[in-house]
């Protein structure tokens, strides 16, 4: 039988604030895709929500980029996943992710190369970012150049993201939230 929600969780890390205000821009974009119905957890609340995460349909995960990788907690939830990996219990589930970091490279692509890495050790089906940069303007869409996953740059003592990387972190959530619902149609009929 057909669901009637299709579910996208994003579950994140954030040192400072700056990759919260990108996590909440991907949840804007997954909002605003209709019947489907969007969840943030945030890593230090994760043993509260791994329910949540289990039923998901997609997950998209989030991390800052620190020493040009993902932060050392994001890494701990990575690791307390790994009963999961056991049972294979995310296999087949959308999976996404995006980081953001202080340089406009800073090796962000390590960071989503990591995550793509997890969620293919989860059999998790990998969905990348498909906005063609348009400039390296503030308010440009994908002014970093990412395409394996969002990713977003922020000024020192800023409070988050450029325009531009905010907006692109929208139209990547609702993406995401796309794929997951055609994923989901194709699964149940
Ligand atoms: C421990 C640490 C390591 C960092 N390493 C990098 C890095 O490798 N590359 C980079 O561009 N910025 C680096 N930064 C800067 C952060 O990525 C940047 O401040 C980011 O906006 C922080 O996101 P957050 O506020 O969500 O924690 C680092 C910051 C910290 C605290």
């Amino acid at each position: 039988m057909q669901k009637t929600m299709t579910s996208v969780t994003i579950v994140y890390h954030s040192g400072y604030g700056h990759t919260a205000a990108q996590a909440a821009a991907v949840l804007e974009g997954v909002q605003s895709v209709p019947g489907v119905s969007a969840q943030l957890i945030r890593v230090e609340d994760v043993e509260n929500h791994w329910e949540t995460l289990d039923r998901s349909d997609a997950i998209v995960f989030g991390s800052p980029t620190y020493m040009g990788s993902v932060s050392g907690p994001f890494k701990t939830f990575m690791d307390a996943t790994s009963r999961r990996w056991l049972q294979q219990a995310w296999k087949d589930k959308i999976a996404a992710g995006f980081t953001n970091s202080g340089s406009l490279s800073g090796d962000k692509l390590n960071t989503l190369v990591q995550l793509a890495i997890f969620a293919a050790q989860h059999g998790m089906l990998w969905v990348g970012q498909a906005e063609l940069p348009a400039g390296r303007a503030d308010d440009a869409i994908n002014r970093i150049g990412s395409m394996l996953g969002a990713a977003a740059q922020s000024d020192h003592g800023s409070t988050g993201p450029s325009e531009g990387d905010l907006a692109t972190a929208r139209r990547f959530g609702a993406r995401v939230a796309q794929a997951a619902q055609r994923w989901q149609r194709g699964a149940t009929t």
